[in-house]
């Protein structure tokens, strides 16, 4: 994202007061906030509440004082209508994406997963089984996967497993790719399993742990957003996890993106939601099997 004309920014050097017209509203003030939320809306598809869309103000704000902006009305004027789908549209998503997640989250999935995929894998010849961790935020959920299929398929392989993880902020899948947690982000690991599938680190690195290469490279990562029209992703999917991801939905955008996902499910494979995630309506071709577990149907 580009700087803010450095002719208008004080900070800068550059000497020249801001132009001030009657109509600008006062610096990083709701009113000024306004075109955010608008662009929000209209052009990425996210309404926020009130207290989120208070602590997205806080966080920019202080995101574009270090870049040196001085209002949002510059951010919108110089960035985001610049370039609506660039860095600064990124940006945003990046800011107001709900991202909690942790290993092992609702653990049964994980248990439940093994047992059913365990046995496909053991007998699969050649294509492999595939996986997709549907909003995977910073990659816990996917790891977590590998880690659980490693353990209980000897010799397991990118050829005979590959788990898709997507989400739709650049941030998070970045530092998913880099699979590096701190002492917090690993606490709900199971101590042998972490003794087996993390690095930890040393010296300046001290406190970091590291997912093995061999649990990273069962994970291929993409940026992506589910709203979508294409998802370049294969359509025949074992399993697919989309947890506590479409609750930020309208109920009919959830809809839609429930019967793709069932549609990119192979027969007899499964759909996960979040425990607790209510469905607007039991997405085409799947049967509920368990509470939040489903079954594509053939
Ligand atoms: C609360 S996290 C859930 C992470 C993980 N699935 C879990 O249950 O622990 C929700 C994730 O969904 C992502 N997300 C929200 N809207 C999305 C969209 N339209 N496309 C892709 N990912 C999206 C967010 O960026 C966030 O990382």
């Amino acid at each position: 994202m580009s700087p803010p004309d450095a002719r208008s920014n004080p900070s800068s050097g550059g000497g020249l007061p801001q132009p001030v017209s009657g109509s600008d509203p006062e610096p990083w003030t709701v009113e000024d906030f306004m075109p955010v939320i608008l662009f929000l809306r209209q052009k990425i598809g996210i309404t926020l509440e009130s207290h989120r869309m208070g602590l997205l103000q806080a966080r920019l704000r202080a995101r574009l004082q270090q870049r040196g902006f001085t209002s949002f009305s510059r951010f919108v004027e110089r960035v985001l209508k610049v370039d609506p789908s660039g860095p600064g549209m990124q940006l945003l998503v990046d800011l107001s994406t709900v991202n909690h997640t942790s290993f092992f989250r609702e653990p049964a999935h994980f248990n439940f997963l093994a047992e059913q995929l365990g046995q496909a894998i053991r007998e699969a010849s050649g294509a492999p089984i595939r996986i997709w961790s549907a909003g995977c935020s910073s990659g816990q959920e996917p790891y977590s996967l590998g880690m659980i299929l490693n353990d209980s398929i000897p010799n397991l392989s990118p050829q005979k497993v590959e788990i898709w993880a997507s989400d739709l902020s650049l941030e998070v899948v970045r530092n998913a790719a880099r699979a590096i947690y701190n002492t917090r982000e690993i606490a709900g690991v199971p101590p042998d399993l972490l003794k087996r599938y993390f690095m930890r680190g040393t010296g300046p690195k001290e406190g970091t742990f590291r997912v093995i290469p061999e649990v990273r490279d069962l994970v291929k990562f993409r940026h992506l957003d589910l709203r979508s029209a294409q998802w370049p992703l294969p359509t025949d999917f074992h399993a697919i996890l989309c947890r506590n991801v479409s609750i930020y939905f309208a109920d009919d955008e959830r809809i839609t993106l429930l019967d793709r996902l069932a549609g990119s499910i192979r027969t007899g494979g499964w759909l996960i939601m979040g425990n607790g995630e209510i469905l607007p309506s039991v997405p085409a071709g799947v049967r509920k099997i368990l509470p939040s577990i489903y079954r594509k149907e053939g």
